[in-house]
């Protein structure tokens, strides 16, 4: 069985340290399920301030870092960094990095590879555009963009990456995947990996939900066989992601 993972996707939020602590108090206090992975991927500024204050039971994430170990690249951070500072996790190639920030698929592979070298587990993220979903082409867009990533990596890597399906036309919209489009495009990725890497790999590797998700509309999403959870934005930062953390209990 998968272990249910719940990422909180911070983005360029909080926007004070006063909300940062108030964000950790909320996590802090709450009851969660303790047999559900979390994670909080605040802005790098927060990361090892998080990382002190929160329980043990959440870990962090970086949103990002670059593909190469140390240098001359201003305003990056190293997944070797990451790893040494005790961060577990890194978001690579979430659908704001990729448009706001041009990083290509090959380029969200390099980092992947370096990235898991760099001993850092890593949340990868696909997902389609509405012009693309009304084409026809949402499976063909997701399989793309993982095949550059399975041919960077060997078998092995693939116990160290959650896949998190993010549609783009349900980021930050309020528009959620209805509970079966979640569940086909889910069920596609995972016969894709089956095909492309292996059939253990395809069955064990988690695939998460990300895009509107909210303490009202988790838990249904929770009851498809292939969501083995959720990367939430917006109501990661409200008391509501409590609920969603707790969406299987
Ligand atoms: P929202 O939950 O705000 O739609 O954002 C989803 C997301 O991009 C998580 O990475």
């Amino acid at each position: 069985p998968r272990q249910f993972f719940v990422g909180g996707n911070f983005k360029m939020n909080p926007a004070s340290l006063e909300q940062k602590r108030s964000l950790v108090k909320v996590l802090n206090d709450a009851e969660i399920d303790s047999a559900t992975e979390v994670v909080v991927a605040p802005p790098s500024l927060y990361l090892l301030p998080l990382k002190e204050s929160l329980r043990k039971e959440i870990q962090v994430a970086a949103q990002n870092c670059y593909c190469k170990v140390s240098g001359a690249f201003t305003g990056e951070i190293s997944p070797a960094q990451l790893a040494d500072a005790g961060v577990p996790y890194v978001i690579l190639g979430h659908s704001e990095r990729r448009t706001l920030f041009h990083e290509t698929s090959e380029l969200v592979a390099l980092k992947t590879k370096a990235a898991l070298e760099g001993h850092l587990k890593v949340i990868l993220c696909v997902g389609e555009t509405l012009e693309e979903r009304e084409a026809g082409k949402t499976a063909d867009v997701v399989n793309s963009q993982l095949r550059a990533v399975v041919s960077a990596l060997k078998e092995s890597d693939w116990s160290n990456i959650v896949i998190a399906y993010e549609p783009v036309w349900a980021i930050g919209t309020g528009k959620v995947a209805t509970s079966a489009q979640a569940q086909e495009a889910h069920a596609d990725i995972r016969a894709f990996l089956k095909e492309a890497v292996s059939p253990a790999v395809s069955e064990s590797t988690r695939i998460i939900y990300g895009g509107s998700v909210t303490a009202a509309n988790c838990k249904e999403l929770s009851t498809r066989p292939d969501v083995d959870g959720f990367l939430v934005g917006g109501a990661s930062l409200k008391p509501e992601f409590i609920d969603i953390i707790n969406a299987k209990k």
